[in-house]
């Protein structure tokens, strides 16, 4: 009988810096996903690679004073050695940039073109050069890219589009008829809400402005617009559309693209849009996870916080490393990495649960039994309670892993944990030594001891590889039948006789205080390699965020009264607002009807930058922009305390 197949992917990573912590937390899932499929028993395809195209790459290898090419063989080997510092088990490593896959997606545009899913037009429109994304009118978010909110560019070409548009309903219909293929569900509400009920446009594919790119086969002043080129890794890898193309037809569709929030919508629309004009099967599943945070903080290099995964696994060690991030929030949601909380649960859960089960368990074989695991002969009260529970938690580890819930899997290995450590309390291996006629009940005590962590070690490992085979071996199997997965719901498979083998605490006991400093200078340390600057103790000036006020002086803004409101007659997001700021008038488009009627601001007085360049929104001129302070869904126009004249200047 052929095997079961699984095929998991990360996203493609832009190499235009270092990873950091939040970088490596989809390839830890994903890693996590690959070996515990494996262990199941299935053939597991898990692919990873990088992003290598498009302007941004091009931009970073030109301030680096090289050609594209060679910057990227040079980074490329530091992100290959990350995973390999991770022990991430990937099967392949696609380079956007190799040329098997770049001929596949001039294949894909071909085929795309021919079969009239792509056509000529003209682009106009908002390019974020940072995010590579275009960005219709209705899209920005006061005019900024709704993504990073920093300053997106007018771009005007003449350009090839795919028709989105078209797909809008078979799309609605897919999220309708197989929710689970976007998870969680609030992605699946954001997309919905956001863009797919709002209504798609077609999506430009092209770019002619800059050509580090993948060539249109049929017209080489354009390249391919570069989410086009890397979303289609997925079969490229595989060897979709050429003679070698076994491994798309044992793999294809992925069971799972895994990816951070912020990309939800170019797998979960563009995407299988894309496979839909291909007439190929769509990916089972998208899972968008949350973002990793610094200190309850937004990683960036220029506010000075980024954390990095090495510092962490060169003091702490990778298992710990994996088991926090999986641990300490649920898969979907976003959440911070905080030294002190990281520390805490390194002790607790690690060095106090899991290490010291395994080193006393260890300790009392050698002690009570000259280190030779016993055949368990007199059960005795809490025997059932624990066997109970040690063959139970498989299935909803099990459950929790195929659902991506890493941290209730983990949650519940850590209660049989817990509960084996109390068998331990309870049983009083220690009192029952000091009596010869409790041998028999010692040696059952032993072994469930010892078949309890068997089970553990099978649950943890495709999380923390180390951690279970250092168990296995200090209890002394190499039997496979008895360390795959379907063992670990069978109590009693393990044989007494075995010679156990004590070796160096799993996790040794941190001092808060003194970890804490340690941490901060290796990632310091690290920062500084990396990047050539210190990180924190950077002198004001260097610091990318702050403006001198010089630069301030250069922004007029002034008080304007609001006199007159119209709805925008082409975007339901916009408001055509005529402000009078002292004798002069001026009109300004403004992305607030959602937040205001017109009734709720006339009179008003509002913060106007006057000395904005003027453009076009959906063809109405806006001569400045009016300043509103937004956080999550809430908007608020910023004004003044009192009453003061319009044309007021605001310094
Ligand atoms: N190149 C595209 C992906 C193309 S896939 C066909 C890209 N690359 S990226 O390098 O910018 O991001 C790669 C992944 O890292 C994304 O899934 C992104 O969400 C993730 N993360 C980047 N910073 C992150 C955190 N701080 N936390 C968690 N993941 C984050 O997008």
């Amino acid at each position: 009988m052929s095997k079961k197949k699984y095929y998991v992917t990360t996203p493609i990573y832009y190499p235009s810096g270092n990873l950091h912590l939040g970088h490596t937390y989809c390839t830890v899932a994903a890693d996590a996903i690959a070996r515990y499929k494996r262990v199941q028993g299935y053939d597991v395809k898990f692919l990873t690679g990088t992003d290598e195209h498009g302007m941004k790459i091009e931009e970073v290898a030109k301030k680096k004073g090289l050609k594209p090419k060679e910057y990227l063989d040079g980074i490329i080997k530091t992100v290959k050695e990350l995973w390999k510092t991770l022990d991430i088990s990937y099967d392949y490593y696609i380079r956007t940039t190799d040329e098997k896959h770049k001929e596949i997606v001039q294949t894909i545009f071909q085929k795309l073109y021919d079969k009239g899913e792509i056509y000529k037009g003209t682009y106009e429109g908002h390019y974020c050069t940072p995010c590579e994304a275009f960005w219709t009118e209705s899209q920005l978010e006061d005019g900024k890219c709704p993504d990073c909110g920093r300053e997106v560019i007018l771009a005007k070409e003449e350009a090839y589009f795919f028709k989105l548009s078209k797909y809008q309903d078979r799309l609605m219909k897919l999220y309708e008829e197989n929710p689970e293929f976007l998870e969680p569900a609030s992605r699946r509400n954001e997309m919905l809400n956001n863009f797919l009920k709002p209504g798609l446009e077609d999506l430009c594919v092209t770019r002619s402005t800059f050509d580090w790119g993948v060539k249109v086969p049929f017209d080489d002043k354009h390249v391919i617009y570069v989410w086009i080129d890397a979303l289609s890794n997925y079969i490229t890898a595989l060897g979709y559309s050429t003679e070698n193309d076994e491994e798309y037809n044992k793999f294809w569709p992925a069971n799972v693209h895994l990816v951070g929030k912020e990309i939800v919508r170019f797998h979960a629309i563009i995407w299988p849009a894309i496979l839909m004009a291909l007439d190929l099967p769509l990916p089972k599943k998208i899972f968008g996870h949350g973002w990793i945070l610094f200190e309850n903080d937004k990683m960036s290099k220029s506010k000075g916080n980024v954390m990095y995964s090495e510092p962490i696994i060169k003091l702490y060690g990778i298992d710990a490393l994996k088991y926090f991030l999986l641990r300490e929030f649920p898969f979907g949601s976003d959440g911070s990495f905080a030294r002190e909380k990281f520390l805490k649960r390194v002790n607790s859960d690690l060095a106090n649960d899991l290490g010291n089960l395994v080193s006393r368990t260890v300790a009392m074989v050698q002690k009570y039994n000259d280190g030779i695991m016993p055949q368990p002969s007199v059960n005795g009260e809490y025997d059932d309670e624990l066997k109970d529970l040690a063959v139970s938690t498989p299935n909803i580890v099990e459950k929790n892993m195929d659902e991506f819930n890493f941290s209730v899997a983990l949650e519940n290995v850590w209660k049989l944990i817990s509960r084996t450590n109390k068998y331990i309390d309870e049983t009083m291996p220690w009192v029952l030594a000091k009596d010869e006629a409790q041998k028999g009940r010692l040696d059952t005590v032993l072994y469930n001891l010892c078949e309890t962590l068997r089970i553990i070690s099978v649950l943890i490992r495709p999380i923390m590889e180390k951690t279970s085979l250092s168990i296995q071996r200090q209890l002394g199997i190499d039997n496979a039948e008895i360390t795959n997965w379907e063992s670990t719901k069978q109590w009693g498979r393990l044989d007494g006789g075995i010679k156990v083998n004590k070796e160096a605490p799993l996790f040794p006991r941190l001092d808060i205080e003194k970890e804490l400093e340690r941490l901060s200078i290796e990632n310091q340390k690290f920062f500084e390699l990396k990047n050539g600057v210190k990180q924190e103790t950077k002198e004001a000036e260097e610091i990318e965020d702050y403006i001198t006020i010089d630069d301030f002086d250069k922004i007029d803004l002034k008080i304007a009264e609001v006199i007159e409101i119209e709805k925008h007659p082409k975007a339901d997001k916009l408001l055509v607002l005529q402000l009078s700021v002292g004798e002069e008038k001026r009109q300004v488009v403004s992305g607030i009807s959602k937040y205001y009627t017109p009734e709720d601001l006339i009179g008003k007085k509002v913060i106007l930058v006057a000395n904005l360049k003027p453009i076009k929104l959906r063809g109405i001129e806006s001569h400045g922009m009016i300043l509103a302070a937004s956080k999550g869904k809430k908007l608020t126009l910023a004004t003044v305390l009192e009453d003061i004249k319009s044309g007021a200047k605001v310094n």
